[in-house]
């Protein structure tokens, strides 16, 4: 969880040019569920989770936590973006900071939404936690992810092993 100042969350929608980010509500439920039972959404990301399971874990809103942004797209719910506080990770130059999470239904991906949402996700951050880097973790195999994190702007920290693939920890500065 962000530890945000109170009051801070959740933010009023970020509108961008073509998306709208949010605290999720009941409605986006049947896009979240879609997204971690997706094969391809879960192909680097240690398999998707079996639905069955994401139903009953998910048995009425989705959850609200604080850094947890729903991306829509018109009415369509395409994704979520994540800025959570890293209380654990395997990469120790990551623990305690922000980490950006990503995850977009195939369908949406190739047209920009992905570096657009993180982009304002990221915007945000710079407005309610002022000069905070963040961190980012994603497979080197993950090749979409890794050029998504160029683009956003992360370098790479360093390039460690971990759940059994190659990772790669990059950070955010600005
Ligand atoms: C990682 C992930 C979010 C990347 O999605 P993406 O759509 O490739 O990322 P972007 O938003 O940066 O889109 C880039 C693509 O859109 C294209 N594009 C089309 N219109 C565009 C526009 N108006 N603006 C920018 N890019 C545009 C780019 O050319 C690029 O295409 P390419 O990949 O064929 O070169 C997506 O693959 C995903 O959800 N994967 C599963 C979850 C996951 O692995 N997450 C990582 C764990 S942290």
């Amino acid at each position: 969880m962000i530890d945000l100042a109170k009051g801070a969350w959740p933010p009023a929608p970020i509108e961008t040019d073509r998306l709208v980010l949010r605290a999720p509500e009941a409605r986006d439920r049947s896009a979240l569920v879609e997204l971690f039972a997706s094969p391809e959404v879960g192909a680097h990301l240690g398999g998707p989770r079996p639905r069955t399971e994401i139903e009953r874990s998910m048995p009425g809103a989705p959850e609200r936590r604080p850094g947890r942004f729903v991306v829509a797209l018109g009415s369509a719910t395409i994704g979520q973006v994540t800025l959570t506080r890293a209380v654990e990770h395997p990469s120790p130059a990551a623990v305690g900071k922000l980490d950006l999470g990503y995850l977009f239904l195939p369908h949406a991906w190739g047209h920009g939404y992905a570096a657009e949402a993180c982009a304002a996700a990221l915007a945000w951050r710079a407005a309610v936690l002022p000069g905070e880097p963040v961190v980012l973790t994603t497979r080197t195999a993950n090749v979409r992810s890794m050029r998504l994190a160029a683009r956003l702007g992360f370098t790479e920290v360093e390039r460690f092993e971990a759940y059994g693939a190659e990772q790669w920890l990059g950070i955010f500065l600005e």
